[in-house]
């Protein structure tokens, strides 16, 4: 597996194998790799003759007092698993190499980014937007994947490529769960054990809510009063948002049928966790 820090090494390769005819697929990520990213990455190694994993903490989708310099970080355990899930380049610049002095362009993708995780961080989907294009540019993807359990910046991603023209194809690919139902994330590290406990408060909410709806309930209203409750009974979890969506708009609903998202975001400590379903699809 080759480590590539520079911009423009990493793009003049990566022209240079499209000349060649070689189809890349490419796995964006932050690193602190987990089974979440190795589906990933194993799935792109299906997909294209070559694989690229992207690893860069992107300081402008956070917000002022958001976990940048806690995020946790592990380059060696990365190199492994990339290594090991078929990588052939890792591209890992640094924050001066992909944001040097002067820079000042956005992306911003407008309504889609407005709910759910945007009204709790602003800007954070602009700061998403703005550096999948700038990687899309420099890694020059055929395709590239992403989790669904970061269902919203799938969604604003796909809509973001569409407007765009961007030549890349979009694949997003099902949450992976801890035996006991917890969303795969890095964030899940900063869990101590008793509020990892209290984390699969999400999961119970989620099921409660498939549940009521495999039985025939379609109120939102109802939906949302009862998955709410069941993170309520968990006192140390603060609830940021649970909502009922389009699933491909995001627009608020009424009524709960096949393709609804619900998206969940919770306060656990320091620890901000999110997970979601789609109504009528297998979890
Ligand atoms: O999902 C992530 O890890 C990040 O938001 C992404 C897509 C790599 C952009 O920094």
């Amino acid at each position: 597996m080759k480590i590539i820090k520079s911009i423009k090494e990493m793009q003049s390769l990566a022209l240079s194998f499209r000349r060649g005819g070689k189809r890349i697929a490419f796995v964006p990520t932050m690193g602190f790799l987990h089974d979440g990213h190795a589906s990933l990455l194993r799935e792109g190694r299906c997909l294209g003759d070559l694989l690229m994993l992207s690893i860069f903490v992107n300081p402008i989708q956070f917000g002022q007092n958001e976990d940048l310099d806690r995020y946790p970080r592990d380059m060696e355990r990365d190199c492994s698993i990339a290594a090991e899930c078929g990588v052939d380049i890792l591209f890992n610049p640094d924050a001066e190499e992909m944001y040097p002095q002067g820079f000042q362009t956005g992306v911003t993708v407008r309504e889609i980014s407005l709910p759910l995780c945007g009204a709790s961080r602003p800007g954070h989907f602009d700061g998403v937007a703005t550096v999948v294009t700038k990687l899309f540019n420099i890694v020059q993807p055929d395709v590239a994947l992403f989790g669904c359990k970061d269902y919203q910046q799938l969604a604003v991603i796909r809509r973001m490529t569409a407007d765009l023209s961007l030549p890349v194809e979009i694949v997003g690919m099902p949450i992976i769960r801890e035996a006991d139902g917890l969303a795969m994330s890095s964030r899940n590290a900063y869990l101590s054990p008793t509020e990892r406990k209290s984390a699969l408060c999400l999961f119970r909410a989620i099921t409660r809510a498939r549940n009521l709806y495999a039985a025939g309930e379609r109120s939102v209203e109802v939906l949302l009063d009862e998955t709410k409750a069941v993170i309520e009974l968990e006192p140390s979890v603060r609830i940021e948002y649970v909502e009922f969506r389009d699933g491909t708009t995001l627009k608020d609903l009424k009524v709960a049928d096949n393709g609804t998202l619900l998206a969940l975001a919770v306060k656990i400590g320091q620890t901000r966790l999110i997970d979601n379903t789609v109504l009528g699809e297998e979890l």
